[in-house]
Order: structure tokens, then sequence, then C-alpha cells
């Protein structure tokens, strides 16, 4: 039997971080990724959040630049290259491998951010902002507490945002476009400020959690990192006994 469209579209997405700038993503279809985005659930249907679509390519810079600069400190100066080339061992070919860590360490595999033609930036980027005093009707007079209930409601704008971009990446997919999330360039506080402060976002009561490039992909990119199964990840009733799926 064969797959089901939906579990395709899940499967075959691929993070894009390089574009075909030649093709122009019209509004119209950036307008139904978001659509489909605000289509995700949200604790209490809230819908937390908002987007801000970016194309203005100095803004871009800004962003990416922020990316750069904090991958250059993470897998440049803070990860160890036998740990980068763990985690990148399923690329079989070691000069394809060697290539990919040495973009990462000097920052440049998130050039595409800054939606450059020259080095195949993505043309449309999203920035997704959530906010951060999102709380239940039923929470109303806990607002920005946390919750005295051990509630903590920022955390469900968060989760929410979150399951948003998912349906943005996989809606881009869908209508045949490439996508990458990132949030390197949010880590740090700093940067989360000055992107806020940059793009007007009324921070920290509305908070940038995550970016989505959107063009048409330069190459086909079917070779992903490798998932873990179901039965690697999954217990029965009780954390221990894996999972099998009817496989036993
Ligand atoms: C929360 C989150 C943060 C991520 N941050 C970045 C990032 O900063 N830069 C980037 O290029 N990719 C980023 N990614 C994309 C992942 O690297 C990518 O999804 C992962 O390696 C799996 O590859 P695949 O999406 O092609 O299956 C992020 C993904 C998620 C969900």
């Amino acid at each position: 039997m064969g797959e089901n469209e939906t579990i395709r579209t899940i499967k075959n997405r691929r993070a894009i971080r390089d574009y075909d700038t030649s093709k122009e993503v019209p509004d119209d279809l950036v307008y139904k990724v978001i659509e489909a985005g605000g289509f995700a659930p949200s604790a209490e249907n809230q819908q937390p959040w908002r987007i801000i679509v970016v194309k203005d390519k100095k803004l871009q810079e800004f962003i990416g630049q922020k990316a750069v600069d904090r991958t250059i400190e993470l897998f440049g100066r803070a990860t160890p290259r036998e740990e980068l080339e763990r985690r990148l061992s399923y690329i079989e070919s070691k000069a394809s491998r060697e290539r990919t860590i040495d973009i990462l360490i000097s920052g440049a595999r998130f050039e595409y951010i800054k939606g450059k033609p020259e080095t195949n930036g993505a043309p449309v980027l999203l920035v997704l902002a959530v906010d951060q005093t999102h709380v239940g009707n039923s929470q109303a007079t806990l607002r920005g507490t946390g919750g005295v209930y051990g509630w903590s409601s920022p955390r469900h704008a968060v989760i929410a945002g979150s399951m948003m971009m998912q349906n943005m990446a996989l809606a881009a997919s869908a209508l045949g476009l490439g996508s990458c999330v990132s949030s390197v360039q949010l880590d740090h506080f700093d940067d989360v400020g000055e992107i806020s402060e940059k793009i007007n976002i009324p921070y920290p009561h509305w908070v940038p959690i995550l970016c989505l490039t959107l063009g048409y992909a330069l190459n086909e990119r079917t070779l992903g990192p490798p998932r873990q199964g179901p039965e690697e990840i999954t217990f029965v009733n009780k954390w221990g006994k894996p999972f099998k799926g009817g496989k036993e």
C-alpha cells in the first residue's frame, strides 16, 4: 500500500538552506503558508502568535548576521570538532562531511538567512513571535504570574507557536516551497532584544522565538539527518519497556 500523502509530506520535508533566487515567492503563497500555520492548535484557542514577513534585504542581513555570529560562537568555539564529526556521521562522503563542518564553524552555513542572491539566500524570512502574557481565561487574575497553581502559561504560548511553525513548514513543502526553521539568532537574550527592536516587536510582551525562511529550493534535498524509530523512543505503560508497534 502506498504511503498516505500527508505522511509523505511530513517525511519528505527537509531543511532547505540553498534557494533559487531567480524565483520570487508570490505573496499569495506566503499568505497560504501563514493561513495553514494559523490552523495549529493552541491552548484555549488563544492563538498567541504574530508573524512578521521580512523581505527587506537590510533587515534580513541584520537578522542573518546574528545567526552567523552566534554560529561561530557555538560551533566554531564551543563545540568540539569530534562532536560535529559524530553528529554529521550520516554524511558518508568524508569530503562532504568536512565541507559541512567547515561551513558550520565559519558561520557560512547560516548566510542563507540574509537572503542575498549571491549566496543563494532565502527570498522571504518569517519571524514568529508569541505572547508571553498569554493566559487562559480561567486564569485571568493570575496574568503574568506563571500561575499560583503551578500553571506555566507563557510556556503554552511557546508550545502553540512551535506547532504553528511546524504547520507552516509542512504547508510550504506541500506548496512546493523549501523552508528552514531557525532559532540560533534568537538563542541569546541580547539578540532577541535587538532583533525585536529592529522590527518593532513589542518585546518583552511579545517575544520572537523562531524564524522560517521560505523560497524555492536550489537543489532537491532528500538526504536528511536520520531519525530514531518509534521503538527507540517509545515505552509501554511505564518508562523502560520498549514499544514495538506490533513487530514483536
Ligand atoms: C527549534 C529548532 C531550531 C532550529 N534552528 C536552526 C538554526 O538556527 N539554523 C538552521 O539552519 N537550522 C535550524 N533548525 C533546523 C534543523 O537543523 C533541522 O530541522 C534538523 O537538522 C533536521 O533536518 P531536516 O529538517 O532536514 O529533517 C532548527 C530546527 C528547530 C526545530
